[in-house]
């Protein structure tokens, strides 16, 4: 047997004993199990003393890591050794965000020159925009930027956007468009002014069918307002693909780079930042990548068994492999995070998502759970009754500040009791006991005493981990991000599966390329299966019937 089969099994063998914990029981016997069970990093706490962990399961899963070689593989990610092999590449988004003099080599050549030059260009574009200094083909100051991207070119810059909007200056306004669909385009356009707006056509590959058709409608009606002189001074790009760029019509000095090596998840902290840049200035975005920056240094370099990412990892995979639970909730108590679920969804689901193993292999296990979230306290009010009473356990994450950042009196107090009442609620809930009890002083009695108790009864032993972070300012907002960032990679390197490709987004790709046609009016494709054939069929008769009609 090998030593992570041993280290599998060890784990599996304590999971039958795990299985039968409950979190009453492991805080009654620990009275110092919150100072045991959390990790503080400059003003960040990470609270794991509600999850059905004991020491002995911490120390079995750093086993696991350490047979997986975890700390090789890290090392090997920050060297820009090609980690992602079935694509060939380095994943050195470390890079991005590295601040100190120091080289980081890629294919035997320091990165660090073309990415402070990349950044430098972002900051002269930045602060020319933000000023004035840059203006639109009719010389008006620019009001509006429009980011056309989807993915990665959009999920990052668009959640740190509204993470950290109560940043933004109030004359500039920052948009995203990323679906195909004409219906979130087209309202938006409807509200522009041309001659004040700024695209940003946002693509590592510059061939993506959603943000190349955004790219040509919002082109077109550039052009129809302001003709097609307009296109260089309202189009900027940020992409790997410069020669498509190019016959895009965007000149070189409005063209921002990056490098094969950006994962498009990993990729906010490049010039796919520049809508940040833009709306909170150059400083800020800075900040964030310090805050990344601090979080790389504390991965690379803190023990196993005090390193957030790598704890956060072994629990995520302690309870999708061990535990059994299929999917994650990601709760944001803080209105800025809205889109942090969404964006966590591409980073661990595109990255984790995956069936067979670096060799090849099929996993043999469960891999990436399904993520999923909403803000708090939204949620209490809509999925929060399955997550308490439902039959299927979901961790739950909890993320809050301490701070706001608004000045209404008697929010936050309430916002944060509902966080923490629910991560009690959650682990040690209410028993049937309990729940009689209560029952019994409001006056209840007899029958409908017991049937009460029985629904009024909450199983608990639900677990999840609460990150608290003093206040949302970017630099805090980096760390976070780096921190999930890393959390990904670990449990890639646990699941021996190579983290930075994304095959699985391309069969449907390949298939919409043959349908399009049809829908275009030209032939239906050949061995077609019947139900795709009559789905086909249906659309076009419908829109033929539609079209006749007007
Ligand atoms: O289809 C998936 C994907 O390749 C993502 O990995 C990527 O973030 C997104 O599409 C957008 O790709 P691009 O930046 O090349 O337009």
């Amino acid at each position: 047997m090998s030593a992570l089969d041993a280290a599998w099994a060890a784990l599996a063998a304590h999971a039958a004993h795990a299985k039968k914990w409950s979190l009453r029981a492991l805080f009654a016997e620990d009275p110092e199990r919150f100072a045991r069970c959390s990790l503080v990093f400059e003003d960040l706490v990470f609270d794991f003393s509600k999850q059905l962990v004991r020491t002995e399961t911490l120390e079995l899963l750093c086993a696991l890591a350490r047979a997986a070689d975890l700390e090789s593989w890290r090392a090997r990610m920050f060297a820009g050794a090609h980690i992602n092999s079935t694509e060939d590449r380095a994943a050195l988004h470390v890079a991005l965000r590295h601040r100190g003099p120091e080289p980081i080599l890629c294919d035997g050549r320091d990165v660090m020159p073309e990415v402070r030059a990349e950044l430098a260009k972002m900051r002269a574009f930045a602060e020319a925009v933000r000023s004035g200094a840059v203006r639109g083909a009719r010389g008006h100051s620019f009001s509006d930027v429009v980011n056309i991207g989807i993915g990665g070119s959009d999920l990052g810059p668009q959640m740190v956007c509204r993470a950290l909007a109560h940043l933004a200056p109030p004359d500039l306004r920052v948009h995203f468009v990323s679906n195909v669909d004409g219906a979130h385009l087209s309202p938006l356009l409807a509200r522009l002014d041309p001659a004040r707006t700024l695209f940003i056509v946002a693509s590592k590959t510059f061939t993506t069918q959603e943000t190349m058709q955004n790219a040509a409608s919002a082109r077109a009606w550039l052009t129809a307002a302001l003709g097609e002189e307009a296109i260089a001074q309202h189009f900027v790009a940020v992409s790997t693909n410069a020669q498509a760029v190019r016959s895009f019509g965007i000149p070189p000095e409005r063209s921002f780079g990056f490098w094969d090596w950006v994962g498009g998840r990993f990729s906010l902290w490049s010039a796919i930042g520049l809508p940040i840049a833009l709306l909170l200035g150059f400083a800020r975005f800075e900040e964030l990548l310090e805050g990344a920056h601090s979080m790389d240094r504390h991965f690379a370099t803190a023990p196993l068994a005090r390193n957030l990412p790598v704890v956060h990892a072994l629990l995520a995979v302690w309870n999708r492999d061990l535990l059994g639970f299929s999917t994650r909730a990601v709760l944001p108590y803080d209105q800025r995070l809205e889109r942090l679920p969404a964006f966590l969804q591409q980073l661990e689901m595109e990255s984790n998502g995956k069936r067979v193993r670096r060799d090849g292999q099929p996993v043999g296990r469960p891999t990436c759970p399904i993520v999923w979230g909403e803000v708090g306290t939204n949620g209490q009010h809509a999925f929060f009754q399955l997550l308490h009473q439902g039959t299927e356990i979901v961790p739950c994450e909890f993320i809050a500040c301490v701070n706001p950042d608004h000045h209404l009196p008697g929010h936050h107090e309430k916002l944060l009791a509902n966080l923490l009442a629910q991560t009690q609620a959650l682990a040690f809930g209410r028993t049937e006991a309990e729940a009689r009890e209560a029952l019994a002083k409001a006056g209840v009695r007899g029958e409908r005493l017991e049937l009460l108790a029985r629904h009024r009864t909450f199983p608990g032993n639900r677990p999840s981990s609460t990150i608290l972070l003093d206040r949302l300012t970017p630099r805090a907002l980096g760390r976070l991000i780096a921190l999930f960032e890393h959390s990904v990679f670990v449990q890639g390197v646990l699941w021996e599966i190579n983290s930075f490709d994304q095959w699985g987004v391309e069969l449907g790709k390949e298939l919409a390329a043959r349908l399009l046609p049809a829908l275009e009016g030209g032939r239906e494709p050949q061995e077609l299966d019947p139900s795709t054939r009559g789905l086909l069929r249906h659309i076009i008769e419908r829109r033929a019937g539609i079209a006749a009609q007007r």
